[in-house]
């Protein structure tokens, strides 16, 4: 199948073509002391560093979420399971006590995340940027752990699985 023609984004353009980078699903919680901790679904999650562990989001400008990080200098990332749709889908979703009724677990320091999730990562601010519409935010990880299981996939729009991994392993990077 060919490619159409060159483009300049638009906004639709630019959501459809980095659509097709298939990524995980993480969310990203913090807390403001306002007693209803606030969080995002996310796939704007990269490894940045890893001596020190240094991750990054990039989080929408405006967004409770992103002022509660602003404000306190820390966030957590709970990278979704396979079966935790429902979740992404309710903390995209606006409005709304996105913790009401959701049991969840608290790091050692204190920040909400995602129960039976994949890795949770608790992080302090080390830098961030404005860049566009969103902010960047580089978080050194301070406290994390994880479990093995199928990661919740997300391409062009959709959920899916990531299921297919038993090609050989890349021995230099484990
Ligand atoms: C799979 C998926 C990935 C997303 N990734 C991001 C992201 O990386 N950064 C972001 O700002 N919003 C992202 N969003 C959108 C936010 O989750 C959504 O706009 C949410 O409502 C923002 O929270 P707010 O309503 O408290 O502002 C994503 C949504 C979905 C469904």
């Amino acid at each position: 199948m060919t490619l159409p023609a060159f483009q300049t984004p638009t906004p639709t353009d630019m959501r459809r073509s980095m659509g097709r980078f298939t990524t995980g699903v993480a969310v990203v919680s913090a807390d403001d002391g306002s007693g209803d901790p606030c969080a995002m679904t996310i796939s704007s999650l990269t490894s940045i560093s890893l001596e020190p562990a240094i991750l990054l989001v990039s989080l929408t400008q405006g967004s409770r979420t992103t002022t509660a990080v602003d404000q306190t200098g820390a966030f957590a990332v709970s990278i979704l399971g396979s079966r935790q749709e429902a979740l992404a889908r309710r903390f995209a979703t606006r409005g709304g006590a996105r913790f009401e009724d959701l049991p969840f677990d608290l790091g050692r320091a204190g920040l909400p995340m995602i129960k039976d999730a994949l890795a949770q990562l608790e992080c302090t601010v080390h830098a961030a940027h404005d860049v566009g519409d969103h902010r960047v935010f580089y978080g050194e990880v301070t406290d994390m752990r994880w479990r093995d299981g199928n990661g919740l996939a997300f391409y062009s729009g959709r959920f899916g699985d990531f299921l297919d991994f038993g090609h050989d392993e890349v021995p230099w990077l484990f």
